[in-house]
């Protein structure tokens, strides 16, 4: 049975409010004005080849960004072959375009290497709503368990768990671990929490009450109605999304999951679930699909983030070229921090490749 921990619920409440406050204050999307685009391309291209240095790029990002890290020879991806990614490259500098978790995971699995990101400054709601002081007290308390964190958390709570898992590979390695008769914790999202409980059967397993902003702003009834509008389109939906998206889904999966479906699957119409930044991508991979967003807004209703993650829309060309020419924005992790992370994310990796 899924147990939220209630225990903690007002200091949940004081994170919400610091979440709606700081989404508040970022800005929103970072517009990138396109007269200088052409310029700030050639120059970066001529950086990263005389910093020895390669671009990986969230699905989430800008088109600009994405189309600029494939043709330098980076790469576009979901957080887990990001992940997997920076540890096969042999450049000395990976430069991530994304989320700060994506960056300090590139610096966990690489110490070695130097780690830009366009902006420190861009973050995640599921992180944000992990403190690691409430969560290792959260993991004391119940210390019979294992403790199972998602990517999109810190340095810090990373280290204080037995796995790391992305959306990619969640499922896989909790009914593992439920084969091995594993009590669980599971932080913080809630929405892939309770999904992966249902999917695997999982009896006990405790769910961290995280959530993301932009997954959880998919509205139920509006996607009914979209549904029945387009009776052939098959929904496609990332785990993140609450669990009533999720069951109208016809696949549930990470962001190249979703990609891969969308370019396999018969139907000729998808609804897509999940940050919009998506579109660029998976319109390459299946040009021939019709791609539809899911709805953030119901009748009467507003969406905040409009399946666009405001931390995302922070990486800029001109961010990136910043980072780039004066080295700025290097992603530092204490030593000691980095060896203890890297045991549950080696691990990850490791359950990857036996996979394979
Ligand atoms: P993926 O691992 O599917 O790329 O998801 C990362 C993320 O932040 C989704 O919101
Ligand atoms: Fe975090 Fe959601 Fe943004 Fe992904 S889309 S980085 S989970 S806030």
């Amino acid at each position: 049975m899924a147990l939220l921990n209630k225990n903690t619920e007002s200091e949940f409440a004081a994170e919400r409010a610091f979440v709606k406050d700081y989404l508040d204050r970022v800005p929103q999307t970072c517009s990138q004005p396109d007269a200088k685009s052409k310029e700030y391309r050639d120059k970066i291209k001529k950086l990263l080849v005389e910093r020895n240095a390669v671009l990986v790029a969230h699905y989430y990002t800008s088109p600009e960004l994405q189309s600029l890290a494939e043709e330098t020879g980076g790469m576009v991806a979901d957080s887990l072959e990001m992940a997997r990614f920076g540890t096969q490259s042999s450049a000395g500098t990976i430069v991530v375009a994304g989320v700060k978790f994506m960056g300090e995971t590139a610096k966990i699995l690489n110490p070695e290497k130097t780690i830009l990101m366009p902006t420190l400054e861009a973050t995640c709601s599921l992180d944000l709503g992990c403190p690691v002081d409430t969560f290792a007290q959260f993991c004391d308390e119940n210390s019979d368990h294992e403790v199972v964190v998602y990517a999109n958390t810190s340095a810090e709570v990373k280290a204080r768990s037995d796995w790391v898992v992305t959306s990619a590979i969640a499922l896989d390695v909790v009914d593992f671990l439920t084969s091995q008769g594993k009590a669980i914790i599971w932080a913080p999202d809630k929405h892939l929490g309770n999904y992966i409980q249902k999917q695997t059967g999982a009896e006990d397993m405790l769910i961290w009450d995280g959530a993301c902003i932009v997954h959880e702003e998919f509205k139920t009834r509006a996607l009914d109605d979209m549904r029945h509008l387009h009776p052939n389109a098959a929904v496609l939906a990332h785990p993140e999304s609450p669990m009533a998206v999720l069951e109208q889904a016809d696949m549930v999966g990470s962001t190249t999951q979703i990609i891969k479906a969308a370019c396999e699957r018969p139907e000729k119409m998808f609804i897509v679930a999940t940050d919009a930044g998506i579109f660029y991508k998976m319109q390459q991979m299946a040009p021939d699909k019709e791609l539809i967003l899911a709805p953030t807004a119901g009748e009467g209703a507003t969406c905040r983030s409009c399946a666009n993650c405001p931390w995302m829309g922070m990486n800029s060309l001109a961010n990136l070229y910043d980072s780039l020419l004066n080295s700025s924005h290097e992603v530092l992790v204490d030593a000691e921090l980095c060896e203890k992370a890297m045991l549950p994310l080696q691990r990850m990796l490791d359950f990857r490749k036996n996979q394979a």
